[in-house]
């Protein structure tokens, strides 16, 4: 299907290309300094969370269910925090940790510890030949970032809209050993906000793949619904252990985008075999996690219901966000046939994609306007996007009159690249 421009005479296109070029210079004379590429909340939302900081007191009782938060001791978590990390992960508490701030941190740590000493039974990654991990693309960066760092290849997966492509994940997992593990983010996806489908989830948690490979079950955005009618996730751990596939599974999420980013609590959940192996690992280099910081937050947040409560606070700054670029983006490029884009009930991204070869110009020219995006490939294993049509929109952090004038600004780039596309093909 031909966009608007590639549709145009030559005469009309070179018209439509000066009256474009036109636009982008008075875009330039305003001298914009915008940025959207930051997937964290605004100020803000933030600022829900203060409420919580004035729990802990000097003379606060700092007891959890008969635990001294004050102290050593407590490894896994304590019991309040593993409760709600069971209800998020969607396994029982006793197959739980709670740790510091950082998932991606727990995530980092157990595929080094799998690289180094294997999954318990078989080789260290490290001594076979060649390592692979599937990576659902468009995806999150520094979820290959982890793999590439240990020399890992990274193997992208096209996503769908009900997750990533299943026929192709289950194709290579049949006929290749050397696949070891895969990256999941199973709702609202980072970028697309796709949420797998129960069909995609069933088919993870049971096609056939090496005896050591691994699912990173990353589930970031678990209640980061815009709506109270959020999507609906399937708890794989069941399907999972019903197919005997139970020790596949690595759960893992945090409250960084919950409560304060980089200073929230992050939990790991997965097998009993599981917990306990990568507990002791893990206790080789702590002794307890900020025990006060996961008491400070069961305080604020004791249940899953308190933290769906506390995320209709977050919704209010976001929906307004969200249907901004829906609503740039239709008004400024639909029926042009030069770009689509996702239109996610949750998560903290858009995924947006031009014409083929038009991300990096796009993003490019954005930068030369003065509006900052994700760099362009950024969300392909090694940032090499094939087509280059790829854009990851964060519009949580910018206020609504600075994302709108930076999504009018996208879209202007979008429609220059696309028709000067259309005149080089020519
Ligand atoms: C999918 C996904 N996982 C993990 C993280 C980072 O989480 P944490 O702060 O718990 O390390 C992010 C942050 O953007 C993310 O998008």
């Amino acid at each position: 299907m031909q966009n608007a421009y590639q549709k145009m005479d030559t005469a009309e296109l070179k018209a439509a290309i000066a009256e474009l070029e036109r636009e982008v210079e008075e875009t330039r004379a305003k001298e914009l300094k915008l940025d959207m590429a930051r997937g964290k909340p605004s100020p803000e939302q933030v600022n829900i969370s203060r409420p919580m900081l004035d729990i802990l007191t000097s003379d606060a009782d700092l007891m959890d269910e008969g635990v001294d938060c004050s102290n050593y001791g407590c490894f896994e978590g304590i019991p309040s925090a593993r409760r709600l990390a069971g209800e998020f992960i969607g396994v029982p508490p006793e197959q739980t940790i709670v740790l510091g701030s950082s998932s991606l941190n727990i995530m980092q740590s157990i595929l080094i510890h799998y690289w180094e000493k294997g999954v318990p039974g078989y080789t260290p990654w490290s001594k076979l030949d060649h390592v692979k991990f599937l990576c659902p693309a468009p995806g999150y960066d520094r979820h290959f970032g982890i793999t590439q760092d240990l020399g890992i290849e990274n193997v992208p997966v096209r996503m769908t809209e009900t997750g990533p492509d299943m026929d192709e994940v289950e194709r290579l997992l049949a006929e290749d050993d050397s696949i070891k593990g895969m990256f999941c983010v199973p709702k609202y996806s980072n970028p697309t906000g796709v949420t797998y489908s129960e069909e995609t989830v069933r088919r993870l948690a049971t096609c056939k793949a090496a005896p050591d490979f691994r699912i990173v079950w990353d589930n970031a955005y678990a209640v980061h619904d815009l709506t109270d009618d959020g999507d609906k996730l399937a708890n794989i751990f069941d399907i999972a252990r019903e197919a005997g596939n139970e020790d596949r599974i690595l759960g893992v999420a945090s409250t960084s985008k919950i409560t304060f980013p980089g200073a929230g609590i992050a939990f790991f959940g997965s097998s009993p075999a599981n917990v306990v192996e990568v507990a002791n690992t893990l206790k080789v280099g702590l002794i307890s996690a900020n025990k006060l910081n996961q008491l400070m937050h069961t305080r604020f947040l004791p249940d899953l219901d308190a933290v769906h409560e506390h995320m209709r606070k977050h919704a209010e700054f976001l929906r307004p966000r969200f249907d901004a670029v829906e609503r740039k983006l239709s008004e400024g490029l639909g029926g042009t046939g030069c770009a689509t884009w996702t239109h996610p009930n949750g998560g903290y991204f858009v995924s947006f994609d031009g014409p083929e070869g038009s991300a990096k110009r796009i993003a490019a020219l954005c930068a030369e306007l003065g509006v900052k995006l994700t760099p362009a490939g950024a969300t392909w294993p090694y940032g090499n996007d094939p087509h280059d049509t790829n854009i990851r929109i964060a519009p949580t952090y910018p206020s609504v009159d600075e994302l709108e004038a930076a999504l009018d600004v996208l879209v202007l780039a979008t429609k220059l690249v696309s028709a000067q596309l259309a005149l080089e093909e020519r």
